[in-house]
């Protein structure tokens, strides 16, 4: 029936891209942010570093970095009439969509950042979004707690500030704590970049468009938002809450996630690049037992992650089909034992991914890159007549 379509060769901008930021090998488990190892990058960078890398491609000097934390500092207030685009949710909203249409809404309050091209007007485009992000996803998180919105503490360091915003309640002492800090940060930076995945393609392709940095940005965490993307973080959390409250009967999820007439998948397994290890999943699972350790919190859910982790790995249906623990899957335990509510650890994944979409949209479009169109093979119906309404 259908013809088929030859996709012409020379079609340019097909949805593949050509990119110098981030490297990966889904088959050695290597992820590198312009370079240099996720593993040396998350053991002795810190996050606001690690996004000027992504961004400008070098690791920056004391006195750039100085610089760059003072410029996004200087852009942390947020136009007090984005208080009435987030009064107009109600408290249930999910915060990634609250989060999506926020960063939609900023358009409209920094006109000049709409789309840009100098380096200059980009970088100006760029430290606004960074100091405002993290402001509407606290604010994302104390609407649902009806909680007084703030614009942060400038005399804090770029995640200690963020921690505060979501977590300093009026009339009560906020205790700052390195170790929660520490292990914000490396999560931040495990999520930064991650080459051509859903939401990043995303990012490219309607910045190709010349729909500008911000509307690039909210298209991208729409796209995150995704249980088979960044949501899944949040879906592994509910799918071992589910297993705990089934008595940990890990062999019946495990049964579930085999059987093809049951859509359960095991949230946190399996990868389009990663049919090996995924290096961030191995950094994050250390950081987990270590957080809790420190904390001294004893999760039960962890020990199921690992019960289950234990026997996927060792099951023939999942050493076939390559399916190893992702990024999502121990994320949400961190992130439960700082006190984050589970459906904010999709809007932790877009804080901590933020540079990398920004670094991605840059380079398309430093690149001058033409608007993206993806190409199709044709299976429709081949040529035929109009029938007329009497006659169907
Ligand atoms: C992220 O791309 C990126 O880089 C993404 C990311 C990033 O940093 O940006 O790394 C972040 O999104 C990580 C992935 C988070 N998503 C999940 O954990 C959701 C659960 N995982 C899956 O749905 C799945 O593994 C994907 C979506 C992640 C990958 O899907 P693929 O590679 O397209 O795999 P597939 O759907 O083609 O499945 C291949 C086989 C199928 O079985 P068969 O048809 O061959 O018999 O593996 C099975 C699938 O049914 N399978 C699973 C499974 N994942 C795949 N079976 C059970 N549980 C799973 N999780």
């Amino acid at each position: 029936t259908g013809g088929i379509t030859t996709i012409d060769p020379g079609y340019k901008n097909t949805g593949s891209c050509e990119s110098g930021i981030t490297f990966l090998d889904g088959e050695k488990g290597i992820l590198r942010y312009r370079g240099y190892s996720i593993e040396e990058l998350a053991e002795k960078a810190d996050f606001l570093e690690v996004a000027y890398l992504l961004i400008f491609g070098e690791l920056p000097t004391k006195s750039e970095l100085e610089k760059f934390d003072r410029d996004i500092k200087e852009e942390s207030h947020v136009d007090e009439d984005m208080k009435k685009i987030l009064d107009g949710f109600p408290k249930s909203a999910h915060p990634m969509g609250v989060l999506s249409s926020l960063t939609n809404a900023l358009i409209a309050f920094n006109p000049g950042s709409v789309d840009v091209d100098s380096e200059e007007e980009m970088y100006n485009a760029i430290v606004k979004i960074l100091a405002k992000f993290p402001v509407l996803a606290a604010w994302t998180m104390r609407k649902r707690k009806s909680l007084p919105l703030d614009y942060g503490d400038n005399s804090l360091g770029y995640v200690e500030n963020l921690h505060k915003m979501m977590f300093a309640r009026p009339n009560k002492s906020y205790e700052p704590n390195k170790l929660v800090y520490d292990a914000l940060d490396k999560l931040l930076i495990l999520h930064a970049d991650h080459e051509q995945n859903c939401s990043t393609s995303t990012v490219r392709i309607v910045g190709s468009s010349h729909a500008g940095l911000f509307a690039s940005l909210s298209a991208g965490i729409s796209a995150l938002w995704g249980p088979l993307h960044g949501g899944a973080n949040q879906a592994v959390i509910e799918m071992l809450e589910a297993i705990k409250a089934d008595g940990g009967d890990t062999a019946k999820y495990i049964a579930k996630a085999k059987d093809k007439s049951d859509p359960f998948r095991l949230m946190g397994f399996g990868h389009r690049v990663y049919k090996n290890f995924d290096p961030r999943a191995k950094i994050i699972k250390k950081s987990a037992e270590e957080v809790l350790g420190d904390l001294g919190i004893e999760d039960p859910v962890l020990d199921i992650a690992k019960g289950l982790a234990k026997v996927a790995l060792e099951d023939e249906y999942f050493v076939q089909r390559k399916l190893y623990p992702n990024v999502d899957f121990y994320s949400g335990i961190i992130y439960r034992a700082l006190g984050i509510p589970t459906e904010m650890f999709t809007v932790m994944f877009a804080l901590g991914r933020l540079p990398g979409w920004i670094a991605q949209w840059k380079e398309m479009r430093l690149r001058k890159e033409p608007i993206g169109r993806p190409r199709q093979i044709y299976i429709g119906e081949n040529s035929r007549s109009f029938v007329e309404l009497e006659n169907r």
